[in-house]
């Protein structure tokens, strides 16, 4: 094993294709539901929202397929990304584990998300879109999209939920920078809005909340599409680059992982790092464990049902069998925004209850410590949603100290925190509280999932 620290790969072993993971499930994928006939959905139910290439995608169970020329010239941009082992981590762990993490911080809005909204931003165009809305967390996403909205011509409005929106100005500027419209989630600008802020004028917003409002303005105006930053199959299938990539990079350290790790709000990076692993194990090639992390304020994988539920607040989405809290609960307001989603995608949760995916849920002082422990080792600051799978992997190490294991660790560090340093602020002053979830407003939210008759 070589004593280095970075692995990196040559321009040209971007990878040429995306895996889909659906071609090697044990089982048929669960189909999307219609909320008004309880039948699976066509095509033309979702022409209002996506154009027909992103449709073949999300229903697709080819194993690879080829990503476009124009996309791969922009993800050439940063990609592929390095690879680290953590060597100044371990050391201060006393850990025998081996820690490796690849860094999605390196992409220019910062996180994992342009990997996808590159691929969608061109769709789109090729489709002759002029606008796509959109709804963001943290902002991660909202910036990805307005970045490659205008690499490619694209009009991008992204609703922005509200505790985001207050917390982080600057990702707002950032936006605006590319040409894109942001705007805070409830707002006045759509009924799904106004219905909520009728009833909750102080509401913190939520990503089910700004969801309805981007897909009511895509499915109301003809020139407009709408774009999801996570959930659906084809976003986890355009991360799935973060992954082969890293398989790529554990040759050159002549290692492989005994456990990948990845913090899930809806699920994309978490996928992305994922699935191309356990494709492999699925396929009876390698055996591997693999770990989502979820904030224990808003746990979806861990507290949730497995059951149909809408994808947003109002009920507009088509119905997705999933791991929920239900489409009506509200989560608190904590730091890691993109985590705040009351679902997870449908993949991810089949898999979890095929048992492949262990699921684990971490408050967020826990996480925050974790991250500065990281950063003060490693030299990067994670993004408040990242600092999951960093505190997922250190607790793995730890365990390999207590065991005398020498296993190998892999983390997804998805994102950079260099714009929420007010939540690290937050953290040093002892503000971060840990105001858990209203255990009344889960079970009247659960009590609330819709009742589907799948015959
Ligand atoms: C840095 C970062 N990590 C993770 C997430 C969560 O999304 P996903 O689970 O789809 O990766 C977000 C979402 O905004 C994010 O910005």
């Amino acid at each position: 094993m070589t004593e280095a620290i970075k692995f990196v790969l040559p321009d040209d072993a971007l990878p040429r294709y995306w895996y889909n993971i659906v071609a090697d499930l044990p089982e048929p994928p669960t189909p999307v539901l219609h909320p008004g006939t309880g039948q699976p959905v066509g095509p033309a139910d979702l022409a209002p929202l996506f154009p027909d290439a992103i449709i073949e995608q999300e229903v697709s169970a080819e194993r690879e397929i080829e990503i476009p020329g124009p996309v791969l010239d922009v993800l050439r941009q940063w990609r592929p990304s390095p690879l680290y082992r953590a060597r100044r981590l371990e050391k201060k762990l006393d850990t025998p584990a081996r820690i490796y993490y690849k860094y999605e911080g390196v992409s220019p809005a910062g996180s994992h998300k342009p990997n996808t909204a590159v691929a969608q931003a061109f769709y789109n165009r090729e489709a002759g879109v002029k606008r796509i809305t959109t709804e963001t967390g943290a902002g991660q996403w909202g910036s990805a999209l307005a970045l490659a909205g205008s690499l490619f011509g694209l009009e991008i409005e992204v609703f922005m939920v509200r505790v985001s929106f207050e917390q982080k100005p600057y990702r707002r500027a950032f936006m605006e920078t590319f040409g894109a419209t942001c705007v805070a989630s409830p707002s006045d600008l759509t009924e799904s809005g106004r219905a909520i802020l009728k009833e909750h004028p102080d509401s913190t917003g939520s990503l089910g909340i700004a969801i309805s409002e981007a897909v009511e303005r895509a499915a109301t105006r003809d020139d407009t599409k709408y774009a999801l930053g996570s959930v659906l199959n084809h976003v986890l299938m355009h991360q799935t680059i973060i992954g082969q990539e890293a398989l790529r990079q554990f040759e050159l350290a002549d290692d492989y992982p005994d456990v990948v790790i990845g913090c899930t709000g809806g699920g994309s990076n978490f996928a992305g790092i994922a699935f191309p692993f356990l494709g492999g194990k699925l396929r009876g090639e390698q055996d591997i464990e693999v770990v989502a992390v979820e904030p224990a304020n808003c746990p979806s994988l861990t507290r949730g049902r497995y059951a149909y539920d809408f994808g947003d607040t109002a009920k507009l989405t088509p119905l997705v069998k999933m791991h929920t809290l239900g489409s009506a609960f509200v989560p608190p307001g904590f730091h890691a925004g993109g985590l705040r989603y009351h679902g997870m995608a449908p993949l991810v949760s089949q898999l979890t209850h095929l048992g492949e995916i262990k699921p684990r849920a971490y408050s967020q002082a826990e996480c925050f410590e974790a991250g500065v422990l990281f950063a003060r080792s490693e030299g990067i600051i994670p993004a408040p949603e990242a600092n999951h799978a960093v505190k997922g992997a250190i607790d793995e190490a730890l365990a390999c100290r207590e065991s005398g294991e020498a296993r190998a660790i892999l983390f997804n560090l998805c994102g950079h925190g260099n714009f929420d340093m007010q939540a690290y602020t937050d953290y040093f002053a002892g503000k971060l509280s840990d105001q858990p979830y209203d255990e009344a407003e889960l079970a009247m939210a659960l009590a609330g999932l819709p009742v589907v008759e799948t015959g």
